[in-house]
Parts: C-alpha cells; sequence; structure tokens
C-alpha cells in the first residue's frame, strides 16, 4: 500500500528530554498551516492527552492516546488519513517504544545538553540500529535525527556536545528548540507557541526545526 503520511516518533531513554514539548510543538506547527496532523500519544503517562483541548485552537489535530504494542497497528491504519502522524513515547526502553520505531520513518532523539541526555540519545541509537535487523523494516534503516532541546543560545556546554556529537558521526540538527518558558507556558492549556505567541522567537525556532526535518523526511 503508497504509504501517504510521514510518521515521526520522538525517543529517547532519557527522561524529559523534551519529546513531549517537541512533539507538541510539531504538530501544532503543522497543523497551524492545514495539514492533516495525529498525534499517537504512546506514553502511559499520556502528557499530551491529558492536556488536549478537541474544542481549542487545536481542534483539528487529532490526538489518540495507544499506550500498548497494538502502536505499530494504529500506525499504519492513519497512515493514508495524514499528512503527518507524530508519535510521543515514554522516557524509557518499552515493547511500544520498539513497535513505534519499527513503523517509523523518521526517529526524533531530543537531548539536553547533558552527560545523562547524550548517554540516553546514544543509547536509544543503539536500539535503533538493532531495530534495523528486524524483518518488519526490510532492510530499511530507520533514518534518524538527534536535536539538542533546552540549549542556551551560544553556551559552551551546547556547543561541546554538538561537536562531540558531530565528531563521532551522529546526525544532529543545526536548528535546536532552545530554553524558552513560552514552551511550558502554552503547555499549560496544551497549546504551542505558534499560536500563543506565532511572532515569538519560540514559534521561529519550531519553524526553523520544521523546515530543517523537510529535507531530512
Ligand atoms: N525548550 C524548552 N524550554 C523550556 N522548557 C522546556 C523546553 N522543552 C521542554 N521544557 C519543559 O521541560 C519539561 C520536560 O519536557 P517534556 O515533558 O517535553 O519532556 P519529555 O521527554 O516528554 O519527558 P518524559 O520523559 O517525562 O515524557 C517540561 O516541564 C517542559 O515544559
Ligand atoms: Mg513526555
Amino acid at each position: 500500500m503508497k504509504k501517504l503520511s510521514k510518521v515521526l516518533t520522538l525517543a529517547t531513554s532519557k527522561g524529559g528530554a523534551g519529546k513531549s514539548t517537541l512533539a507538541r510543538n510539531l504538530a501544532a506547527h503543522w497543523t497551524n498551516i492545514g495539514m492533516r496532523v495525529a498525534i499517537i500519544d504512546a506514553d502511559p503517562q499520556g502528557s499530551i492527552i491529558s492536556r488536549h483541548n478537541p474544542e481549542g485552537p487545536l481542534k483539528d489535530l487529532v490526538v489518540v492516546a495507544e499506550p500498548e504494542e497494538s502502536v505499530f497497528t494504529l500506525i499504519e491504519e492513519y497512515r493514508p488519513n495524514f499528512d503527518y502522524i507524530i508519535v510521543d513515547t515514554g522516557g524509557f526502553r518499552n515493547r511500544t517504544t520498539i513497535r513505534a520505531l519499527i513503523a517509523t520513518d523518521l526517529a526524533l532523539i531530543p537531548l539536553k545538553p547533558s552527560a545523562d541526555d547524550v548517554a540516553g540519545a546514544l543509547e536509544t541509537h543503539n536500539l535503533i540500529n538493532e531495530l534495523n535487523k528486524t524483518p518488519e523494516r526490510g532492510g530499511v534503516p530507520i533514518k534518524y535525527r538527534m536535536i539538542l532541546t533546552m540549549s542556551q543560545q551560544g553556551t559552551i556546554i551546547s556547543k561541546h556536545v554538538r561537536s562531540e556529537l558531530e565528531k563521532l558521526g551522529y546526525l544532529l540538527l543545526k536548528s535546536e528548540m532552545y530554553h524558552r518558558v513560552a514552551y511550558p507556558e502554552a503547555a499549560i492549556s496544551g497549546l504551542s507557541p505558534c499560536i500563543t505567541d506565532p511572532e515569538g522567537p519560540a514559534a521561529r525556532d519550531v519553524a526553523n526545526i520544521v523546515k530543517e526535518l523537510g529535507e531530512s523526511l
């Protein structure tokens, strides 16, 4: 069957790295420009679905909870009906995350500029390499990109983490989801700065991330 939508899965074994924030913001950006978008909330904590308001400004965004291994089947079911399917996973390795990664076109691995987050990102990269050998992939490797989150522009630690990962050959987006209070503020009502402050710096950062993703999807 022709695969119509692009499937992105947010994954890292490190908790609190920015998976749900990035998932919500990518979804809001694409919904806002008229794309058909679904978020599959595959985190048992349900942090996206619990805040989503189906009657609010993101009413056209479909949000569904699927914290079980049947996430793979759901992705395939949704493919013909959406431009983008975004899967938010829990901050640990489990069968649901594995099934989502196997079905995904692009794995996005967020990491804060910290040693623990780097370790989580590398562990997730190793997991992807293992999953590339599964028969379901049919020899097609899962594309992935790492992305720095909650970074402060121009700080030494961000530059250091970036240069180390790049030196080792990992694929890291040039765009970052910088630390900005606009994200948690908008998240209180399940929204994104592209709705609450469309001309602001956070909305601009997300637009840059989307543009760069477009080149890798
Ligand atoms: N770019 C950012 N700037 C400021 N705060 C942020 C940013 N990204 C995320 N946060 C905040 O950091 C916290 C963790 O982010 P988030 O919930 O997106 O991480 P997660 O990887 O989904 O966590 P979990 O592993 O628990 O699912 C949240 O309180 C969120 O609002
Ligand atoms: Mg989360």
